[in-house]
């Protein structure tokens, strides 16, 4: 009982520290068409069910409890829809598929982005959906489902420095900032080595700490960078590109539950086979870009 008390605090002191760090982006008043996405951020304990991330469970608790780091437009991110602060994004449309898909309801938990494996771990989601990219660290301690969507890597700077930024050289004089625990950090570290590395929990203070020259460049995916592109004039995406694959995003669950990732790859191949998806990303940008 108190162990789950305690639980109970701190996620939601969680809540509440993500519900302010949220303040300063939410800024859009005007109701704005009817969301594809409108679950609510239920950024609640959920006791009595204890998420062991394995399918029948999932079932049986008619619940899926989802871990996501919503500062990720288009992927996932929060909007005021009708006066609520609401998670909404590609990714959340996704996992509302895979839910209905099952017959269960869907719980979403946003969290920093450098948490979600260890909630994973923890129990404390089924599966964590966040843009997550597979690489070989992060399979070492969960299995991903299929890679559900590509994005390219890119350096975000202000627009009055487009010009100051010529090559990779100038970048690591410069200081970069990334998203603490993604494949960004790791990725600057090793193209930008020399550069001052500022890692940050949160997209969209890094972007503030950009405008607000803390930071000179960022390192970020293209989807998520051409969304502020747009809305912010003063940023603009540099000439100076990341030597990168394209990054996938693929869904984590716990180590060895087949069945799980079966499922998902079920739901994710409809919706990638019948362009389901394409749709999804085009509505979620638009929901952004408002
Ligand atoms: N694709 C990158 C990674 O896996 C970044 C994902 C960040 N996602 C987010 N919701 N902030 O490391």
């Amino acid at each position: 009982m108190k162990k789950m008390t305690t639980l109970l605090a701190a996620v939601m002191l969680l809540a509440s520290i993500t519900a302010c760090g949220e303040k300063n982006q939410d800024d859009s008043s005007k109701q704005g068409a009817a969301p594809t996405a409108a679950v609510s951020a239920a950024a609640t304990a959920t006791p009595g069910a204890a998420a062991t991330g394995k399918l029948a469970d999932v079932k049986k608790a008619g619940k899926l409890v989802i871990g996501t780091s919503a500062d990720y437009a288009p992927y996932e991110f929060h909007k005021n829809i009708d006066g609520k602060d609401t998670i909404v994004g590609f990714d959340i449309e996704i996992a509302k598929t895979i839910a209905n898909d099952m017959g269960v309801k869907l719980e979403i938990k946003d969290m920093g982005f450098d948490g979600l494996l260890a909630a994973l771990d923890a129990g404390k989601v089924d599966f964590v959906i966040s843009g997550m990219t597979p690489n070989a660290e992060r399979e070492k301690i969960v299995d991903f489902s299929k890679v559900y969507y590509n994005a390219e890597q890119i350096i975000l700077v202000r627009a009055e420095d487009k010009d100051k930024f010529k090559s990779m050289d100038d970048i690591k004089k410069a200081t970069v900032g990334v998203q603490t625990a993604s494949i960004q950090e790791d990725l600057a570290k090793k193209q930008a080595e020399g550069a001052t590395i500022k890692s940050i929990g949160k997209i969209t203070d890094l972007v503030m700490q950009l405008k607000g020259k803390k930071v000179d460049a960022l390192f970020m995916e293209s989807p998520v960078a051409t969304g502020y592109v747009k809305k912010n004039t003063d940023l603009v995406i540099s000439n100076v590109k990341p030597q990168a694959d394209k990054a996938g995003s693929a869904i984590a669950v716990k180590k060895g539950n087949k069945e799980f990732v079966d499922q998902i790859n079920k739901t994710l191949d409809r919706l990638m086979g019948d362009k389901t998806l394409d749709k999804l990303v085009t509505e979620a940008s638009a929901l952004s870009a408002e």
